[in-house]
């Protein structure tokens, strides 16, 4: 981070316009939607949207994603707008959908990361939106955690990453997500996802004319891959850029103890030996859905911190919280049962092979 640390204000979920103030005099504001913790500049502001990159330490060449509220804004951001999309947003916005669309010209190359796309989302919670509404410009956001680390999704962990580092934090009720926004964009007549989120895969395969097929691509073949909504990276000739893309070479979502993944059957078993192979007093922590792997009898090992989740949404919910706990009460690691890649399942799956660095 450049310069000295902010003295970072704390605020509650009645002072937005204070929050608004801040971001259009080119400050940043952390503050909770949905999905995660957002860390907002001005979109329109180049300095602004650069101090987001310092104050997460994120790589330039990872783009933001633009928030508004009011449609009409839509135009200050995105060029145009297919009729696929136009219909993805009338279905799914305000939510947890960001889309990628060409970029307007008044979005400064730092936000887009140098694309010609930009990616937008109208966020559905309501401090978000009066956020971004006293603001009256539309604000870029990344998730409001350190770069490489698991989204912040309460007030704690917003703060425990961003202090010091922004102006303002707004205080909010822990995020009802849990996970970031499904990343979605038009090519042709298909639809890709290139970041799965709690908007699935199926829930946009029903809204689309038959035949349309949704497929997942990894955002970050993606991001240097397919020409049709993107274009080609600057400076590379047309057709897929030669370089590296960033999610190959930056490392996403983990915590700090060791992510080991294992299916329903597989969970017991591989817990039983790491706590006999487990060195003196390292814990073990254990995240599970309810009533499919844990023992009905018999004791369990005191140093294990078993967590388990009613439901794949209380999962998506309480994924990273549950990070930051392991790692605040010692665990060196994390055994995580997989769930189905159905649903919401899919992209808890894909959140939990890249923390376990799988991907
Ligand atoms: O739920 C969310 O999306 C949260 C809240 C705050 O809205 N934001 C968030 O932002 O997760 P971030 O920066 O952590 O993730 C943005 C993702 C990255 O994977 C980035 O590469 C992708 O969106 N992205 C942004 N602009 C893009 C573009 N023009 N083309 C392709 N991918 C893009
Ligand atoms: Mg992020």
């Amino acid at each position: 981070m450049a310069g000295p640390p902010l003295n970072t204000l704390v605020l509650d979920s009645s002072q937005t316009e204070i929050a608004g103030r801040i971001l259009r005099d080119g400050g940043l504001v952390v503050f909770p939607t949905e999905t995660v913790y957002g860390l907002g500049a001005d979109a329109q502001n180049s300095a602004a949207c650069t101090a987001i990159f310092a104050a997460k330490g994120r790589p330039a060449d990872n783009p933001l994603i633009v928030h508004i509220v009011d449609p009409a804004h839509l135009e200050l951001v995105a060029a145009s707008v297919d009729p696929l999309s136009r219909r993805l947003f009338e279905r799914f916005a305000p939510g947890p959908l960001t889309l990628v669309l060409p970029r307007a010209a008044g979005i400064p190359d730092v936000v887009t990361a140098g694309l010609e796309s930009v990616a937008v989302r109208f966020p559905a919670h309501p401090v978000a939106r009066a956020v971004i509404s006293a603001a009256g410009t539309p604000v870029a956001a990344p998730s409001a955690n350190r770069s490489g680390r698991p989204s912040p999704t309460d007030f704690d962990a917003a703060w425990d990453h961003m202090h010091g580092r922004v102006d303002a934090i707004v205080r909010g009720e822990p995020s009802q997500v849990g996970l970031e926004s499904t990343v979605a964009r038009v090519v042709g007549s298909r639809i890709e996802l290139l970041r799965e989120g709690a908007i699935t895969t199926e829930m946009i395969a029903e809204v689309v004319p038959a035949g349309v097929p949704v497929v997942t691509v990894s955002s970050y073949q993606a991001s240097v891959g397919s020409t049709a909504a993107t274009g080609p990276l600057p400076g590379s000739a047309a057709g897929p850029a030669p370089v590296p893309s960033p999610g190959v070479r930056h490392r996403h979502y983990q915590p700090d103890a060791r992510v080991v993944l294992a299916a329903t059957g597989e969970v017991w078993a591989t817990v039983s030996r790491l706590v006999s192979d487990a060195a003196g007093r390292s814990r073990i922590g254990v995240l599970a859905v309810s009533g499919r792997c844990i023992p009905t009898s018999g004791a369990i090992d005191t140093r294990v911190d078993l967590v388990t989740c009613m439901s794949l949404d209380e999962y998506a919910r309480e994924l990273y919280r549950c990070f930051r706990r392991f790692d605040a009460t010692g665990c060196s690691v994390i055994v995580a049962e997989m769930p189905e890649p159905t649903g919401i399942g899919s992209a808890i799956l894909d959140r939990l092979r890249r923390a376990a660095g799988q991907v």
